[in-house]
C-alpha cells in the first residue's frame, strides 16, 4: 500500500508505533520497523542524552530500516536535556522524530536543519494546524480514543479525522482507538494517510515488557479503561486498576484544590515498576479503549502482515462488493 505518508518516511507499511514511555526501547521499535511500519523509541525513557545516544544505537544494530525517536513535552518533575537529547538524535543519524505535548517549535529549526521529517501529534484540529503552520511535515491526530493523553476537548476520531482531513494540507495518521485492519480502512476512508498505534503494540511478543502488562491488555475489556488528572489539565486515559480508584477517590474528594503533590504516589515513578518488574496496581498506566479489540500477543511482523492482508480483502472484496451490487442492480 502506497499513501502520502509511506513515501514521506520510505516505509513499506502505512502503521506506525508511537513513542510510550518505558515501552518504547530499541527492541519494540526495531520489530515494527523491521516488519515494514515505523517503530518509535521513546527519548524521555532515556535518562540522559549519552542513554539515547546508545540506544539509538542499539536499533541501529537490530534494523536498517527506518525508525523514529519520540519527544514528548509534557509536565514533568523536572526538566529533560532537550537540546542534549536533539543532538543524540542528529548524531545518531534518525531520520524521523515525533514530536507530542506541547508545540515543538522550540526544536524544530535543529530538527529540519539536519533534514529530519516530524510527526506532531496532537489532539486537536486547532493544534494541527498550528503544527503545519510551523513547518512540521505531518501530524498524528490523536482521538478521544486513545492511550495517554487526550487532550481536553473529548472528541472522538469519528469526528476529528474528517475534520482533520478538511482543514490539512499536510498528510496526517489516525492516532487512538486503531488496533487492526478495520482501523486503518477506516482511518483511510476519512482521510487520514496510515495509523498511529500505541496499547496494540504492547501486546506483542518483541515488547520488552513485563508479561503482566500483556496478559491484562488481554483480559481488559473496552469499559475497563478510565480517566485521571482531569482536575489538573493533564487528563489521561489508563486501564483500571487499585492504583487508579485510588487516584479517582481522592479527585473526588479534594475536588479543585487537588494539587499534583497529592497524586504523586499514583503517577510519580511508577512506569518501570510496572513495565518491567509487572507490579500491575503500584500506580496508574496510559492504555487506550482499543484494549477491548486485544485477543492475542502476535509478533509485530504477524500482527502487521495480518493487518495488510485484512486491509487488502476489505477494501478489495468487501467494500468492491457493495460498488458491484449496486452497478448489478
Ligand atoms: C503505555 C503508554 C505510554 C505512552 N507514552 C507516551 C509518551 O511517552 N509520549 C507520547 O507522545 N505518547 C505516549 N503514549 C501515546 C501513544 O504514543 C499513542 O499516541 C497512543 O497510545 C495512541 O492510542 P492507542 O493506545 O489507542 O493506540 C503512550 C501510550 C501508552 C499506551
Amino acid at each position: 500500500m502506497k499513501t502520502r505518508i509511506t513515501e514521506m518516511l520510505g516505509i513499506e507499511h502505512p502503521i506506525i508505533q508511537g513513542g510510550m514511555h518505558y515501552v518504547g526501547f530499541a527492541e519494540l521499535a526495531a520489530a515494527v520497523s523491521n516488519a515494514g511500519g515505523l517503530g518509535t523509541i521513546t527519548g524521555l525513557t532515556q535518562k540522559s542524552a549519552k542513554d539515547l545516544a546508545n540506544e539509538i544505537a542499539r536499533c541501529r544494530d537490530m534494523t536498517d530500516k527506518p525508525f523514529a525517536v519520540n519527544l514528548t513535552f509534557l509536565p514533568s518533575v523536572s526538566t529533560p536535556d532537550y537540546p542534549g537529547y536533539v543532538k543524540a538524535i542528529i548524531d545518531g543519524g534518525v531520520k524521523i522524530v515525533e514530536t507530542a505535548g506541547r508545540n515543538p517549535q522550540q526544536v524544530l529549526p535543529a530538527l529540519k536543519d539536519a533534514g529530519i521529517k516530524v510527526i506532531h501529534k496532537c489532539t486537536s484540529v486547532r493544534h494541527s494546524l498550528k503544527a503545519q503552520s510551523i513547518g512540521c511535515d505531518a501530524v498524528s491526530v490523536d482521538g478521544f480514543e486513545c492511550g495517554g493523553h487526550p487532550g481536553e476537548d473529548d472528541i472522538p476520531n469519528f469526528i476529528l479525522l474528517p475534520r482533520a482531513a478538511d482543514e490539512l494540507e499536510i498528510p496526517f495518521v489516525a492516532s487512538g482507538g486503531m488496533g487492526d485492519a478495520r482501523s486503518l480502512v477506516a482511518a483511510l476512508a476519512l482521510g487520514a494517510d496510515g495509523m498511529n498505534m500505541g496499547t496494540r503494540f504492547m501486546a506483542t511478543k518483541e515488547a520488552p515488557i513485563h508479561e503482566n502488562v500483556k496478559q491484562a491488555l488481554v483480559a481488559a475489556t473496552e469499559l475497563d479503561t478510565r480517566l485521571v488528572m482531569r482536575p489538573l489539565r493533564n487528563t489521561e486515559r489508563v486501564l483500571n486498576n487499585a492504583a487508579t480508584e485510588r487516584l479517582l477517590e481522592k479527585e473526588k474528594r479534594l475536588g479543585g484544590d487537588i494539587k499534583f503533590d497529592d497524586i504523586m504516589e499514583e503517577v510519580a515513578g511508577v512506569y518501570p515498576k510496572i513495565m518491567l518488574d509487572g507490579e500491575m496496581d503500584v500506580g496508574v498506566w496510559s492504555c487506550g479503549m482499543v484494549t477491548g479489540l486485544i485477543h492475542d500477543v502476535p509478533t509485530c511482523k504477524e500482527l502487521i502482515d495480518r493487518i495488510m492482508a485484512e486491509a487488502n480483502s476489505i477494501i478489495t472484496q468487501r467494500l468492491e462488493g457493495f460498488v458491484a451490487a449496486k452497478v448489478a442492480a
